[in-house]
């Protein structure tokens, strides 16, 4: 048996006229920092709020460590849990805020110093302990949030957007703090965001949700290799994969706007069909260098570049291309400006083939 278990878990909220999350299987192995991620509205917060037991589980069964929880009470789960809003108690220093939780739970005064002094260790808030969260940085706030947590003793810690209120900065170094606290103490994480890259960057695997539904659990780089429909395709990865309505007729694909490109028959073999569509193919695997166009020379592409993110370490060049707006991921060194007349090829064996009424993945 998994450590957490969700059987068929559903939830409608009272007066609501459809299921906010729907029929969500998943189990979850001891010390996995999983992550719950997808668009505003998709059910995370909700199915997150269930395992704690702020929500009411409306059809479904819940296990954690062999013990079904449906029915239990939030602080007999043995959950820790930081929200996004995590109201700190602004007349409480740093050290009474991470120690006020223990002290209700009448833990005895010796063990809740040794925690605190640990936490704050931890955390790296040494020099803060006597400082009132009103002194304190954003990133440092969200640490004494995530100090609380981690003195309870807990297998399981929930925690909901814990970064969202901070600036990108903050958010890259919380990122790896949260990730090191994770393989520093081990307790089993579910992580919600609606960021992929966090969900890329620390989860274990990632639980991609839309609608309420599930749509694939995997492991990052299975998600961003192997979607398992056009919504993950489109979700993870940043810029967004391309997508073009097409036409496989033979080993020929057509683009909407007449652009043709030969496919190897080991894709043609596998994809096992003719006929309609979308392909999908990720900026990166646009190619603009020499050795590429080599490679494919006899579907060489051209278009004319509409915009330029430069980003430092590489460019997005933005253009269209069969009917479609496009970016391809090309290296710094490969400048080009609005309005170049770029040449490219398309890496036939990154592409992607969803199907063009189920938008599941073919290949
Ligand atoms: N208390 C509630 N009563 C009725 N409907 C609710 C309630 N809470 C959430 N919902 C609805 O349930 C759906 C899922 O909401 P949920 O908060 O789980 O989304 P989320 O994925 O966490 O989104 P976000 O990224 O915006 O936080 C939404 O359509 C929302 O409007
Ligand atoms: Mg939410």
């Amino acid at each position: 048996m998994s450590f957490i278990e969700l059987k068929n878990i559903y939830k409608k909220y009272p007066g609501a006229d459809k299921n906010s999350v729907s029929d969500v299987s998943l189990n979850i192995e001891e010390k996995e920092f999983i992550a719950f991620v997808g668009p505003s509205g998709c059910g995370k917060s909700t199915t997150l709020r269930m395992i704690a037991g702020f929500e009411d589980i409306t059809a479904g069964e819940l296990y954690i460590d062999g013990q079904k929880m449906n029915e239990v009470a939030p602080k007999d789960r043995g959950i820790a849990m930081v929200f996004q809003n995590y109201a700190l108690y602004p007349h409480m220093t740093v050290e009474k805020n991470i120690s006020y939780g223990l002290k209700n739970m009448k833990v005895p005064a010796d063990e809740i110093k040794k925690k605190v002094d640990w936490a704050i260790k931890v955390l790296g808030l040494e020099e803060y302990r006597r400082r009132k969260p009103k002194n304190l940085s954003g990133g440092q706030r969200q640490r004494v949030a995530l100090g609380r947590a981690i003195v309870k003793d807990t297998k399981l810690f929930l925690m909901d957007e814990p970064l969202s209120n901070l600036d990108a900065k903050l958010r890259v170094s919380m990122r790896n703090e949260i990730s090191k606290l994770h393989r520093q103490i081990g307790s089993t994480t579910i992580y919600v965001t609606h960021d992929q890259i966090e969900a890329m960057t620390m989860a274990d695997r990632i639980v991609i949700m839309k609608d309420g539904i599930v749509q694939q659990v995997g492991k990052p780089m299975d998600l961003y290799k192997h979607p398992a429909n056009k919504f993950v395709a489109g979700f993870i990865g940043s810029p967004q994969m391309n997508f073009y309505n097409v036409t496989v007729s033979g080993n020929v694909v057509t683009f909407e706007d007449g652009s043709k490109i030969t496919l190897p028959e080991s894709i043609t073999s596998k994809l096992g069909r003719q006929g309609e569509f979308i392909l999908g193919i990720r900026g990166e695997d646009i190619k603009l260098d020499a050795q590429n166009i080599d490679i494919f020379k006899a579907d060489k592409q051209s278009a004319v570049v509409e915009n330029v993110e430069v980003m430092g370490n590489e460019n997005n060049l933005y253009f269209t291309f069969g009917g479609a707006s496009s970016v391809a991921r090309v290296s710094k060194y490969e400048v080009s400006e609005i309005g170049d007349e770029i040449e490219f090829v398309l890496n036939p064996m990154r592409m992607h083939f969803f199907d063009k009424d189920t938008e599941l993945c073919c290949i």
